[in-house]
């Protein structure tokens, strides 16, 4: 937001910008929603986007887009080879990161294929300050494994830490010794630990990890795909940055890493995604793979149309108000459920507001899964899709037995620029008469459970019959309200 102040002092996300196309969304009675949730498997993956009245299961791909990058789509160039869109999308990136070498890619995930492919050896170790759900998968699949080492006081729901997604230097300096520089495949750094609360990672840390890599001669790989939320916790929450410009931290960020990779779903707004490096050696090997899976080079499996529209947005990302707008819904919503007791990851992160999963169902054991009975209670409560980022979202361990994940969260999205303070305050009403309700809810066993990734597609029952009482006690407390 800008400084803007209120008179009563009150502290409102003030949006800086207005709407000018809109899409109808429909608000089924409770009883129809508790159809859809049973009938989606209890999995807000599988729900059809006709049955929700606000869909928070991700930024990603859904953000709104500026007048601008709708105007840009208008002049690509769909040459298969050599299009201009490239070049143009090519220098702005080069001119925001400063790195030598672009290569287009359809997704963040297909970007990590690609360097995991490239990188990671059989009985390697990538260590990071957390996982994602693919970014450990495509390690995975490459006889890779996953270590982490954010600092501890990123695994509490409660902090006043303003960089919680921070990695642990002594840590990182224990494990190159332990596993041995040549056996780390490469130090993966997240913006935004995406399942963990949505936490920024500071200059000071980044700029730290990066020296001691350097001189142990290991490649530090960032993952920017919330770069954009990072940007605006580093001017507000680090005092030396507060006066700096946006683009220049961008280009500090950039200098730091060897290889940059984002989701352009989520970073600039649109669809796709890039990997950038100046290691001439690691291009030339990754722009093999690119042609291999994901297209020619000038456009890497993306529409032209939408690398118009990223061209655009990540140079609006270097704006303070427009990089503003989803943090500031996110601390609105956590501070309404705060406010009513609701337990809620703080400080607030980007993203998303999270909600303690493991407090709020703390009857539900963790093998029944609270977050996902959490985020289907949600659902029938409200129509507010949101998603399970708990123990459904981790893969099980070799033998078969459940991987318990380091938090139970149900994370409400933003999309960025999408939804307004009144859907939020619903949002935190509905929550709000959720958490009272609370006793009412109970767990989920698997009936169909794939084996990778598994809460994309993955489908469960109740077990009881609680989402049938909670929708009654709903309509006893709710009257004929939907
Ligand atoms: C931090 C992070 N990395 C990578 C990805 C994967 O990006 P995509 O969904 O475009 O494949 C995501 C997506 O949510 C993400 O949040």
């Amino acid at each position: 937001m800008s400084n803007v102040k209120f008179m009563s002092g009150e502290n409102v996300p003030l949006e800086m910008h207005k709407v000018r196309m809109v899409q109808k969304v429909n608000l089924l009675p409770v009883e129809e929603r508790l159809k859809c949730i049973e009938d989606a498997g209890f999995n807000t993956f599988l729900l059809n986007n006709r049955d929700i009245f606000m869909d928070m299961l991700t930024d990603s791909g859904v953000n709104a887009m500026s007048q601008e990058q709708y105007a840009a789509m208008m002049q690509a160039d769909d040459s298969y080879a050599g299009s201009e869109t490239f070049y143009r999308l090519e220098a702005v990136l080069k001119d925001i990161f400063g790195m030598e070498y672009f290569l287009p890619a359809h997704q963040g995930r297909a970007c990590e294929n690609i360097i995991s492919q490239s990188l990671v050896k059989p009985g390697q170790v990538v260590v990071m300050n957390y996982h994602f759900t693919t970014s450990k998968a495509h390690i995975t699949v490459n006889g890779g494994s996953v270590e982490e080492i954010i600092r501890d006081e990123g695994f509490k729901i409660n902090s006043n830490d303003p960089f919680k997604g921070d990695i642990d230097i002594d840590k990182l300096k224990e494990s190159i010794k332990r596993n041995g520089k040549e056996n780390i495949a490469f130090v993966r750094v997240e913006a935004g630990t995406n399942l963990i609360g949505g936490q920024p990672v500071s200059m000071d840390n980044l700029r730290e990890v990066s020296e001691i890599c350097r001189n142990e001669g290991i490649l530090l790989v960032y993952d920017g795909s919330l770069l954009g939320d990072n940007l605006y916790f580093i001017k507000i929450r680090d005092p030396k940055y507060r006066d700096i410009e946006i683009k220049r931290i961008t280009r500090e960020i950039a200098a730091l890493t060897d290889v940059f990779y984002f989701s352009a779903r989520k970073l600039g707004s649109a669809r796709g995604g890039g990997i950038l490096t100046s290691n001439k050696e690691l291009y030339l090997k990754m722009r093999e793979l690119i042609t291999l899976y994901e297209g020619f080079l000038t456009y890497g499996g993306m529409s032209v149309r939408e690398m118009e529209a990223l061209a655009v947005g990540l140079e609006e990302t270097m704006d303070f108000d427009v990089i503003s707008q989803t943090p500031i819904m996110v601390e609105a919503l956590c501070n309404e459920l705060i406010a009513s007791g609701v337990p809620v990851v703080t400080p607030p992160g980007g993203l998303g507001c999270h909600v303690d999963a493991m407090q709020f169902c703390s009857h539900i054991p963790q093998a029944q899964y609270p977050a996902g009975a959490l985020t289907a209670a949600l659902f029938i409560a409200s129509g507010v899709r949101c998603m399970e980022r708990g123990t459904l979202s981790e893969q099980r361990n070799e033998d078969g037995t459940e991987r318990f994940a380091d938090m139970e969260l149900a994370r409400i999205a933003f999309p960025r620029r999408v939804f307004t303070l009144s859907q939020v305050k619903y949002t935190a009403d509905r929550l709000t008469w959720l958490y009272k309700n609370r006793e009412l809810i109970g767990g989920l066993e698997f009936v169909d459970e794939p084996k990778m990734l598994r809460f994309f597609f993955g489908r469960l029952k109740a077990i009881g019959d609680w989402p049938q009482r909670l929708a009654e006690k709903f309509r006893e407390d709710f009257g004929e309200s939907l």
